[in-house]
């Protein structure tokens, strides 16, 4: 995570976006097989490497992929699905798209699916316009047959980011997409003038089931970025 935000910061305070920054970032993350993303994706229940990413702007900006194959960082998709009439592909079809945009194709190598692997990978930077920009990336959740959709595609699921505030989650994704995570704190924040870490512990606690692992990352155009979860999943922010 140190790596990933000193590439961050670098970004920024050579005058980088906050797209350019979050998503160099993720890359950092996918490329570490530490994490359940890009390089250290969890196989599927078939022995497949699929993986989900995805990026949103304060500006209104969009783009998702799931279940992508032989896409070593697929962060680097989803961006450039920002300035696309779709927002979002998915499988074969995502990777042609791929192809066709010069996207390198490449065997992601992965790892066995244990219990207790989670850790999808998200970051959240905010440039000195005060745009933010979420991204997130995962290999899916251990035990989960190929063309299972986790939290980390779905808007307001795994992200959202809207009116000055962007918020990530991840964890077991079928109860983050259940409760509409992200979009449910991003509103209860705004709307009840919570801090972020008050908005983020009240969606762990009334909306996640009691045992499920999930975490929570957030940043607002102005402050500094919160992060929570109801088991040990790091976190870290930095401001300069
Ligand atoms: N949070 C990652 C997933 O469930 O796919």
């Amino acid at each position: 995570m140190e790596a990933a935000i000193a590439r961050a910061a670098d970004i920024l305070e050579a005058g980088g976006s906050a797209v350019e920054a979050a998503v160099e970032a993720c890359v950092i993350l996918e490329d570490d097989p530490v994490f359940n993303a890009g390089t250290g994706a969890v196989y599927r229940t078939d022995g497949s490497v699929l993986l989900d990413a995805s990026l949103q702007t304060s500006d209104g900006r969009m783009g998702f992929v799931i279940a992508m194959r032989d896409t070593p960082n697929p962060i680097r998709v989803a961006a450039d699905l920002l300035d696309e009439e779709i927002n979002g592909l998915a499988g074969d079809g995502a990777r042609t798209w791929a192809n066709s945009k010069g996207h390198p194709k490449a065997a992601v190598e992965g790892r066995p699916p244990r219990a207790g692997v989670g850790d999808t990978v998200g970051v959240i930077a905010r440039d000195s316009t005060g745009a933010l920009a979420c991204a997130t990336s995962t290999g899916g959740t251990s035990y989960r047959p190929a063309g299972r959709v986790g939290d980390v595609p779905l808007p307001g699921s795994g992200f959202w980011a809207e009116h000055g505030l962007a918020v990530a989650a991840t964890g077991v994704g079928e109860v983050i997409t259940r409760s509409l995570l992200s979009y449910r704190v991003h509103d209860r924040a705004l709307s009840t003038e919570s801090t972020l870490e008050s908005a983020m512990r009240w969606g762990i606690e009334e909306l996640i089931d009691e045992g499920v692992s999930v975490g929570l990352i957030s940043l607002a155009s102005e402050g500094e970025g919160r992060g929570h979860s109801n088991t040990d999943m790091p976190w870290a922010a930095w401001s300069g």
